[in-house]
């Protein structure tokens, strides 16, 4: 952590939006933002219920927030509502039924364009599609599909008939999908015959049947042709599959509502953490559909003339949150692309922001150092002039990086969101808000409204440096952990007292702007994507030739941070090219690809402690090729010399 602030301190470039960005947006001032904010900690219970009621409910809530048990916080409590009503159904009497809702483009060039209108009816036959299938509220859903417009509706129909929905990123191996369906008990797939990734096709239908084989509680499943034209063949078990478009074609175009209690389960959302096990992250109805719906209209400004474009796939938390219910719940027009960035060519994401005049572009800063290190030739092909706003998310962005996405995609005019957050806190906690605050490279700048962010040490006293922490609810935070309490508490409400934990290191400088440093636990962040180091080392010490694992994350110009494996064989296994191949593997398999190791590095035993402690900070020195602190505390320094060695021979 030291040495990130380190290189963050030198950073003393700030940058205002233009007079004209702030003339129209949201909120207009540093004053503004400052009052706002003030009346959002000083009375939230009036602040968001003032904002809900922007939203419509079938039944107004009791109370805002209630309090009594934290951290059980409720909020909303005894009001109804529906999420998918509310990003689509409210807006068919409206002229907004003729505006795009979502502009789909296929990797292969094929696009669609759904109307709110459309996309009503699309969502209401699914949801009759799902009902005449059995599928019931408070039932889950497991979502395997690709960036097709069909993810977004299934979501929404989901919603709409109060199913819970699991959306796995269609990455995912298939034993990732078996261990979450069989950890929410899920008894219904959506899935697609296949997907488009660079040219080719894969096949998610068959990891799907996979990943059910022996899985009793799958009912049904239900399959969408990706491509007409295409001639696949997939495995379809009778009684059991369905091609979506043949029951879609028979269903009625109106389907009811279901009234959902405020804290009804919205969905579940799988992540990484520090055990071996991913947790199933619990989101309610009301406080995430007022989060989500308040945090887009403010943070992205939306207007009813912008072509919005967050690249994230629906599979993560960012798809969900800024893909899927955010910019709905704003009426805004969202762009959906399906495939690769650099599909034909590298210019792709340039042809699409000129083809579409998308004017509010959010991606992570993985996809910008890509972007970056192709070369600004690929950018001058197109006209991006139509952009005013961008953001980006999932790690902290270099500041090199954020100067050029500032100067080459953003021509200097265009204000850029860094905005901090989690699966867990549902929205956006922390970013500046683009036509009142001065950002700064690199920064994540100042807590949205609502959210009363701090830094604390390990004994809760406030820090200029340490801990990221939240010192009050929010809306949009999570419920729990499915189906286990205990951890939930444990991880996130243990630290200090009614606090909430995040796991990411902070610091707040002399303008109370706050730096991210990182995660403080053992997850590590590739490509944005959050690994926990524990749960690979459990995949490689369960395989028979493996003594002992240790997984860390090095720097990685690209991903951000890359995965190394330090292993130790059994007695007699032999460390060679065959059996890293064959390890990796291992883990491209029972994760995903994404997950795969960088390097592996064997090696007869793993430095520790006197007390028997991996220590995986020397780990960390070795792989980047620092010099090494103390190691007197290790119990045999000879290990790490000869560990040195052998990661330098490679
Ligand atoms: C990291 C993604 C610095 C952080 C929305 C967090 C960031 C984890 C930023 C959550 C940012 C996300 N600056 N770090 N702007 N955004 N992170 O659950 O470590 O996939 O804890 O949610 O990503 O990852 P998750």
């Amino acid at each position: 952590m030291e040495k990130e602030l380190e290189s963050l301190l030198k950073e003393d470039r700030v940058f205002s939006p233009s007079a004209e960005f702030k003339k129209q947006a949201a909120v207009k001032s540093r004053e503004e933002y400052e009052a706002l904010y003030k009346e959002s900690i000083n009375n939230p219970e009036g602040f968001w219920g003032k904002v809900a009621k922007e939203l419509h409910w079938f039944k107004e809530w009791k109370n805002v927030l209630n309090e009594d048990e934290p951290p059980a916080y409720k909020w909303f409590e005894e009001g109804k509502t529906n999420i998918a009503y509310n990003c689509v159904d409210r807006y068919i009497d409206t002229p907004k039924r003729n505006k795009a809702a979502i502009i789909w483009e296929g990797e292969p060039g094929d696009s669609r364009v759904l109307t709110y209108w459309d996309l009503y009816r699309e969502i209401n036959k699914c949801a009759n599609v799902l009902r005449n299938m059995g599928v019931k509220k408070g039932d889950r859903v497991i979502i395997y599909l690709p960036m097709i417009p069909e993810l977004a509706i299934s979501l929404l129909a989901c919603a709409k008939i109060g199913a819970i929905h699991s959306v796995v990123f269609a990455g995912f191996s298939a034993q990732s999908i078996k261990d979450r369906i069989m950890d929410c008990g899920a008894t219904f797939v959506i899935t697609a015959d296949h997907g488009w990734r660079r040219g080719k096709l894969l096949n998610l239908k068959d990891i799907v049947d996979e990943a059910v084989t022996d899985c009793v509680n799958i009912k049904n499943m239900l399959v969408i042709k990706r491509s007409e034209h295409e001639k696949t063949s997939c495995h379809m078990q009778k009684g059991r599959d369905y091609w979506y478009a043949d029951l879609m074609n028979d269903a009625a175009v109106t389907a009811e509502t279901e009234e959902m209690d405020s804290e009804d389960m919205l969905f579940l959302l799988y992540t990484s953490g520090t055990t071996g096990k991913p947790k199933g992250i619990v989101h309610t109805t009301g406080g995430y559909m007022v989060y989500a719906y308040l945090t887009a209209k403010y943070i992205f400004d939306l207007k009813e003339t912008d072509v919005y474009w967050c690249t994230a796939d629906i599979g993560w938390i960012t798809g969900h949150s800024y893909v899927v219910y955010g910019p709905l719940l704003n009426g805004a027009t969202c762009l959906m692309y399906e495939g690769a960035p650099d599909y034909p060519d590298k210019a792709r994401m340039w042809e699409i922001i000129e083809k579409y005049g998308v004017s509010i572009f959010y991606t992570a800063p993985t996809a910008i150092r890509a972007f970056m290190k192709w070369g600004d030739d690929w950018v001058k092909k197109h006209d991006i002039s139509s952009l005013r706003l961008l953001g980006t998310v999932g790690e902290s962005i270099n500041p090199e990086a954020w100067m050029w996405y500032h100067r080459v995609i953003g021509n200097e005019k265009c204000p850029i969101v860094d905005t901090w957050w989690q699966t867990e806190t549902g929205g956006i906690m922390i970013t500046s808000l683009p036509g009142a605050v001065e950002t700064k490279p690199g920064c994540a700048t100042l807590p949205f409204l609502g959210i009363e962010a701090g830094i604390l040490d390990a004994n809760g006293q406030e820090a200029d440096t340490g801990f990221l922490a939240v010192k009050s609810p929010w809306p949009g935070m999570l419920r729990g952990i499915y189906g286990d309490d205990e951890r939930f508490r444990a991880t996130y409400w243990s630290k200090w007292e009614n606090t909430y934990f995040p796991g990411d290191g902070a610091h707040k400088d002399k303008d109370g702007y706050f730096w991210l440093l990182g995660r403080v636990d053992d997850v590590i962040n590739v490509s944005g994507h959050r690994l926990g180091t524990s749960e690979l080392e459990s995949i490689f010490v369960a395989d028979s030739v493996v003594a002992e694992a240790a997984v860390i994350g090095i720097k990685h110009e690209i991903k951000g941070q890359a995965v190394v494996a330090f292993i130790s064989l059994k007695e007699g296994i032999n460390g060679d090219k065959t059996l890293e191949g064959n390890l990796k593997k291992l883990i491209s398999e029972k994760v995903g690809k994404f997950a795969m190791p960088e390097r592996i590095i064997f090696s007869g035993e793993l430095p520790k402690t006197r007390s028997g402690k991996i220590m995986r900070r020397l780990l960390r020195d070795i792989a980047e090729g620092r010099s090494m602190g103390n190691i007197t505390t290790l119990a045999d320094s000879q290990v790490v010399e000869s560990l040195k060695e052998k990661y330098e021979e490679d």
